[in-house]
């Protein structure tokens, strides 16, 4: 038997799990290790996104959900909140091309309040650029909150109700999924947090449901394209039985 322990695990490309969900967490403590202030550690950040991306991409993974910015991040000091706000702006500028060379369709979830013209107008623009693409898709999950999304699913269906273009026993699990941000986003197969923390925090609530958890203690900025493809190598190996046996 060859000794394959110390070979780093390569994932089978031809069963990638249909979505994947990153939280990008550990900036704020990458640069605190290195006397650097937090903002420094975001727009590292920054940079390990675009590249994990279009790792993603090069695989084949069909979805990528990347937690950017939660409804809950709003309680940082505005002078932080500000400079990931212009991270955001400068990555759209600098990525575009990219987005576009490499066929990936970028959406993105939250909600809008609270987020500037500015920002909205280029979200809103390379959303309309990349919308034609469907080999890969891009969910940038920015002001999102999962309980905000399944809010507004509520309040839509709500709506309807009120209109008489809908009856309450006609609400089905598969009627809450198709209101959600996106009517083809109501399941993710596997999240990915690093960072050390073992918890959601208010990311894809409703589809996270069955999605299988891979946690680890590198910080967003190290992380690298060989955790993705051991997060999915792993994911690979688990047996789901989604409540069967
Ligand atoms: C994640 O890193 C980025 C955002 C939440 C915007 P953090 O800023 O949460 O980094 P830590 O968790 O404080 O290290
Ligand atoms: C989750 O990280 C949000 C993002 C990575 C964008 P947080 O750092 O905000 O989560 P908590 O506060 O540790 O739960
Ligand atoms: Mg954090």
């Amino acid at each position: 038997m060859p000794d394959n322990s110390k070979t780093k695990p390569i994932a089978d490309r031809s069963c990638l799990p249909n979505h994947v969900g990153i939280i990008m967490d550990g900036n704020g403590r990458w640069a605190k290790k290195r006397g650097l202030p937090r903002t420094a550690g975001h727009a590292v950040g920054v940079k390990v996104f675009k590249k994990i991306v279009f790792y993603a991409r090069d695989m084949g993974l069909k979805n990528l959900t990347v937690y950017a910015f939660s409804t809950e991040n709003w309680k940082r000091p505005e002078s932080e909140i500000d400079r990931i706000m212009q991270l955001l702006d400068q990555m759209i500028d600098e990525a575009l091309d990219d987005f576009m060379n490499q066929k990936v369709r970028i959406r993105f979830i939250g909600s809008r309040e609270r987020l500037g013209k500015r920002l909205l107008d280029k979200m809103d623009r390379v959303m309309a650029l990349t919308e034609q693409f469907g080999d890969t898709t891009l969910y940038i999950a920015l002001n999102y909150g999962g309980r905000q999304e399944i809010t507004h699913a509520a309040a839509a269906l709500a709506r309807k109700c009120v209109e008489g273009r809908l009856s309450p026993e006609d609400i089905t699990p598969e009627l809450v999924g198709k209101n959600l941000y996106y009517e083809d986003f109501d399941s993710v197969d596997l999240i990915i947090r690093p960072s050390g923390e073992q918890r959601l925090s208010n990311f894809l609530l409703w589809q996270s449901a069955y999605a299988e958890f891979w946690y680890s203690d590198v910080l967003w900025p190290d992380f690298k394209p060989e955790h993705l493809e051991r997060a999915i190598y792993d994911y690979q190996q688990r047996n789901r039985r989604f409540g069967g046996i």
